[in-house]
């Protein structure tokens, strides 16, 4: 008798608890706005997941309906399975305008069994080059895995399933401008780019294998959401809570020593020891990062 009182209780608890963690992710039936792609992107099971396909007439995209100035941002992708040569599945921040900032992941497809490259890169004010590119440690095509922007005032960090693979520190100290003023919208695509993508280009899309497809879940923004108006939810009194998380948040030597795992390990790209690409010498930031 108090064995089954006790696991109804603890179904009651499971629903319950259920139902929070789905009201913490967003729909994105209501958070998304499909961009383009004339039917290629697709909202599926009431908002819980999107797709998006890649054929030789058109990619796809969508992008968020809310802009951010500084938040974490989390999705989970699953990326184009197979021969995905020459696609990129592009996931990224972006203010508009000829000085826009802008927070970059970007997967490069590959030949089956061959690695993706995953391709970070941050423009500030209409800025960027300061690429960093990576493999990973799993096969992201298998399942879904969670990438992460976190963007505050002193670092954008980010991370592949809770583990940071790079830091981009605030370099205003060294006369580098950082994206701190302008909000950007979440934007994601699938598109050709065979030309440069895989290889450098060598290897181009097998369009005998299209439609391709990556799909997204849990899209979860815990941000500052600026209106229309320009006024940011963070300047009133419901984001408290937020502050003393992720808006200070900085990387603990565990994650630190995580970190330099990713970089040692799985780092293919980094702009930062490029010396052909510098040979006046490495943009100030890379002094501090
Ligand atoms: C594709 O695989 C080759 C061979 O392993 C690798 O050098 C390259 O970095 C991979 N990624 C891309 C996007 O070319
Ligand atoms: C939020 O912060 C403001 C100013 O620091 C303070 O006046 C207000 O009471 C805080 N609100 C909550 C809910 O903590
Ligand atoms: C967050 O809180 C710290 C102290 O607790 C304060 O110094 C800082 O100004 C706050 N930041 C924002 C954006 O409210």
């Amino acid at each position: 008798m108090a064995f089954s009182w006790q696991s109804t209780k603890i179904v009651q608890l499971l629903v319950l608890l259920s139902i929070f963690i789905n009201s913490a992710n967003a729909n994105f039936n209501n958070d998304v706005d499909i961009t383009f792609g004339d039917g290629r992107a697709k909202i599926l099971n009431n908002g819980e997941l999107l797709t998006l396909t890649l054929d030789h007439s058109s990619g796809s995209g969508f992008q968020t309906k809310n802009q951010y100035l500084f938040g974490k941002i989390d999705m989970q992708l699953k990326l184009v399975a197979g021969n995905s040569a020459g696609t990129v599945t592009a996931y990224y921040l972006s203010s508009t305008g000829p000085t826009w900032d802008e927070i970059d992941f970007e997967f490069l497809g590959n030949l089956s069994g061959d690695p993706y490259t995953l391709h970070t890169n941050v423009f500030s004010q209409g800025k960027g080059g300061r690429e960093q590119q990576f493999h990973l440690w799993f096969d992201p095509t298998a399942d879904f895995h969670t990438y992460s922007i976190l963007w505050n005032p002193q670092r954008i960090i980010f991370s592949v399933d809770g583990t940071p693979i790079r830091e981009f520190k605030n370099a205003e100290s060294v006369g580098v401008a950082f994206p701190k003023n302008q909000p950007m919208k979440m934007y994601s695509s699938l598109w050709d780019a065979e030309d440069w993508a895989t290889r450098g280009g060598l290897i181009k899309t097998d369009w005998s294998q299209a439609p391709f497809s990556a799909s997204y879940r849990n899209f979860n923004a815990n941000a500052c959401i600026v209106s229309s108006s320009g006024a940011s939810s963070c300047s009133s009194n419901s984001a408290n809570s937020s502050n003393d998380s992720w808006l200070n948040e900085a990387l603990d030597a565990t994650s630190e020593e995580k970190m330099r795992w990713v970089q040692k390990n799985y780092m293919v790209y980094n702009y930062c020891t490029d010396s052909k690409r510098f040979p006046q010498g490495y943009p100030p930031e890379c002094a501090i990062n």
